[in-house]
C-alpha cells in the first residue's frame, strides 16, 4: 500500500495550481511508493476521518487538535507544518500519539526578516502616505509628510530566535544599535548574535523600531499591552511579524489613535482574516498586510521543499531535522 500524503487544500491558488509551484512536488511524483491527495480548501480543523486516511499531512491553515488523533483508526505518523509557527497544532497531544510534528525554519528565516525590514523602510519613508499624495492630487502637500531618517536609530527585537537573529544580520548596516528582549537567550549568546540583551521595558523605551518575533504560547499571549506602548517614544514604530494574539490589539489601536507611538506595520492580527469593522483599517499611520508579506515564489518553493523532505526522510528512515516535538 502506498504512503498517503494529504496536502492542505488552502495551498491551491485560484488557477487550481499549488501556490508553491509544481517543482517541489516532483520529488513525490518520482516515487511509486507515495501518493498525494489535495484536501478540501474549506477545512478549518483536521478530523478523525482525515487522520485515518493519511499517513502524513502537509499542513498549512487547518488546526490539529487532540480530538482529531483520538480515533482508533488514526494512522497519521507525521504532520509537516508549512511554515514556522505551530501554535495551531496541539503538540502535546501529537507527542502522546507518537505523531511527529515538523516545521520549516530554514525556508522562512530570510524572507520574514526581509519582510520586517520592508515595514521599517515603508514606515520610515512614509511610503504609502506619499503614494496616496500622488494618486489623490495632493502632490504639493509633500512638505507636510517628512519621513523618519534611520541614522543613529535603535532597532529592538522581541524574540531573538531564528528570524530575529537573521534580522540582526541584515540590519547592522542600517541601525546604530540593535537590542533584544528574549528570556531564553543569554547575554553572551545575544552579543554573539550582534545585539545587546535588555529587559522588556528598556526595549520599549530605547527602540525607534520594535519588531516582535517571538512565538505565540500561553506566556507570550497578550505580552505586549498598554504598559509597553506607554514606555515607547512617540516617534517610534511598532512592527508585529509574529502572531496577532501576542499583542493586545485594543491597546495597540489606542496607542496609534492617541499618537502614543508614531505608527505600526502589522503582518498578523488578532483575527485573520481581519473583520472589516476593525479600527485598524481606518488608521493612516498603520500598514497592514494579510499575514503574507514574506510570501514570495522563492519563499514558498523553499517551504514546500523543506516540508516535503521531512516527510520523505521519515519514509526513508533518515534523520528528520526540524522536529518540534
Ligand atoms: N508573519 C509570518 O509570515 C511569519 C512567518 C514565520 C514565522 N512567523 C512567526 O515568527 C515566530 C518566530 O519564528 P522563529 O523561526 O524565529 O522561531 P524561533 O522559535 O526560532 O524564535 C522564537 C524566539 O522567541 C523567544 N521567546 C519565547 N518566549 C518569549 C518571551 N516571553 N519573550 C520574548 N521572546 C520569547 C524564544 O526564546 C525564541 O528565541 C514564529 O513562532 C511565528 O509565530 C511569522
Amino acid at each position: 500500500m502506498k504512503f498517503k500524503i494529504g496536502i492542505s487544500g488552502d495551498l491551491i491558488n485560484s488557477n487550481g495550481l499549488p501556490c508553491f509551484g509544481e517543482k517541489s512536488l516532483q520529488q513525490v511524483y518520482d516515487r511509486d511508493d507515495v501518493e498525494i491527495e489535495w484536501m478540501d480548501p474549506a477545512i478549518k480543523q483536521l478530523s478523525k476521518e482525515m487522520t485515518s486516511r493519511y499517513d502524513a499531512i502537509l499542513l498549512n491553515l487547518p488546526k490539529a487538535n487532540k480530538e482529531c488523533v483520538e480515533g482508533k483508526d488514526c494512522k497519521l505518523k507525521i504532520i509537516s507544518r508549512f511554515g514556522v509557527g505551530y501554535d495551531s497544532v496541539d503538540i502535546k497531544a501529537m507527542k502522546e500519539k507518537n505523531i511527529i510534528v515538523t516545521n520549516t525554519p530554514n525556508a522562512v528565516r530570510r524572507p520574514v526578516a526581509v519582510a520586517a525590514l520592508t515595514f521599517v523602510f515603508a514606515l520610515s519613508g512614509k511610503l504609502f502616505i506619499k503614494d496616496d499624495l500622488v494618486r489623490s492630487g495632493q502632490w504639493n502637500d509633500r512638505t507636510n509628510h517628512m519621513g523618519f531618517g534611520l541614522t543613529n536609530k535603535t532597532l529592538g527585537i522581541v524574540g531573538c530566535g531564528s528570524i530575529g537573529t537573521e534580522l540582526i544580520k541584515l540590519s547592522t548596516n542600517f541601525f546604530e544599535k540593535i537590542i533584544s528582549y528574549d528570556p531564553f537567550v543569554s547575554k553572551k549568546e545575544m552579543i554573539n548574535k550582534g545585539a545587546e540583551k535588555v529587559d522588556f521595558f528598556d526595549l520599549a523605551k530605547q527602540s525607534d523600531f520594535v519588531v516582535v518575533l517571538c512565538n505565540l504560547n500561553e506566556n507570550t499571549k497578550d505580552l505586549i499591552d498598554k504598559s509597553f506602548f506607554k514606555n515607547m517614544k512617540p516617534t517610534s514604530f511598532f512592527i508585529n511579524m509574529s502572531r496577532g494574539p501576542v499583542v493586545k490589539e485594543n491597546d495597540l489601536i489606542l496607542a496609534l489613535e492617541k499618537n502614543i507611538i508614531q505608527g505600526a506595520g502589522l503582518d498578523v492580527m488578532n483575527q485573520e482574516p481581519i473583520n472589516q469593522d476593525n479600527k485598524l483599517l481606518s488608521l493612516k499611520n498603520t500598514i497592514l498586510t494579510p499575514h503574507a508579506l514574506c510570501w514570495t515564489d522563492e519563499c514558498f518553493s523553499e517551504i514546500a521543499n523543506e516540508a516535503i523532505s521531512s516527510i520523505l526522510n521519515f519514509i526513508d528512515n533518515k534523520p528528520i531535522e526540524n522536529k518540534v516535538n
